[in-house]
């Protein structure tokens, strides 16, 4: 499929989150472009390949098998910094994609309360909750090499100590490393609301994706997604209203914002501005 610079899945989003200006240098074809021509290019693919990691015996259902990946493979831009910080780093925070399931207690050396963050992106959120919440064992999965540097960034300057970080695509982590059950607390902010109606097939919470999410969270864990576009929200309300694991925490459709997902600067930019972000809590039955 080829997609041009007008079918980027975040294009609203980062026009009101500046720290993600790499994102419009999406270079499908992994070819320099004007865009992104003189920016490091990192060797290492930023994302995981439409092909990699779908073994043949891990072929357990269709959405593993034939998953529509919800992020493009590209060369985005990396600063000497992420770049530093994810080759130093990612050893010590990273948690390498396996085929087998995670012990988390073993990993994090105790036993406590597992959240699983999904697309931390540049690691802003995931910082402040992580840090605000040092009592719990946090995952985030990202695929995206510069926020993973991003993180790795914050993790060593502000000395957080409870996150672990997994560098691969969510629907393969999920499938593979996460024991049932095992989840308090799952958190999608501002997933890539692929704007364009040929590529709702890409977004993330779609009723395969949330059913392999749902075992995986423990009875009475939550999931928390949030995000800032009206479509896609109503999506994501439909799906998880729709899932028979989840009930909703409200009474019926969207939820105030909790105090466990802090704002950004950005967000509440754009509050002013008089755009809408909405918040989705459910819980596990
Ligand atoms: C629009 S950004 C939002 C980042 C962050 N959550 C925030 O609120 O600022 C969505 C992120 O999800 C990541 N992502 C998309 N699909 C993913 C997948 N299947 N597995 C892991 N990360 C994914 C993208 O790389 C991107 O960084």
């Amino acid at each position: 499929m080829s997609l041009t610079a007008d079918d980027r899945p975040f294009e609203d989003f980062h026009s009101r989150h500046p720290p993600f200006p790499s994102f419009f240098n999406v270079n499908h074809s992994s070819e320099p472009s004007p865009d992104n021509a003189g920016q490091t290019a990192i060797t290492q693919s930023d994302s995981t390949g439409p092909d990699q990691g779908m073994t043949s015996e891990n072929t357990d259902s269709d959405l593993t098998r034939t998953h529509i990946k919800s992020f493009v493979r590209r060369r985005g831009h990396i600063s000497d910094a992420q770049k530093r910080h994810f080759e130093a780093n990612l050893p010590l925070w990273g948690i390498p994609f396996q085929t087998n399931a995670l012990d988390a207690a073993a990993i994090f050396g105790r036993q406590a309360p597992c959240w699983l963050e999904i697309g931390f992106g540049m690691g802003e959120t995931t910082a402040r909750i992580a840090s605000a919440h040092p009592d719990v064992n946090y995952l985030g999965v990202e695929v995206f090499t510069a926020g993973v540097g991003a993180l790795l960034k914050r993790i060593e300057e502000q000395s957080i100590r409870n996150i672990r970080i997994i560098n691969h695509d969510v629907v393969e982590v999920l499938r593979d490393m996460i024991p049932d059950g095992s989840l308090q607390r799952v958190m999608i902010y501002f997933p890539d609301p692929w704007p364009k109606a040929r590529h709702h097939k890409r977004r993330l919470i779609q009723p395969p994706f949330i059913a392999s999410l749902v075992p995986k969270l423990a009875p009475g864990g939550i999931l928390h997604c949030a995000t800032d576009w009206e479509h896609y929200a109503f999506q994501m309300l439909e799906v998880l209203s729709a899932e028979k694991g989840l009930r909703n925490t409200v009474a019926e459709g969207f939820a105030p914002r909790p105090d466990t997902r802090p704002l950004t600067k950005f967000e509440n930019r754009g509050i002013k501005l008089g755009h809408g972000v909405w918040d989705l809590l459910f819980e596990r039955i």
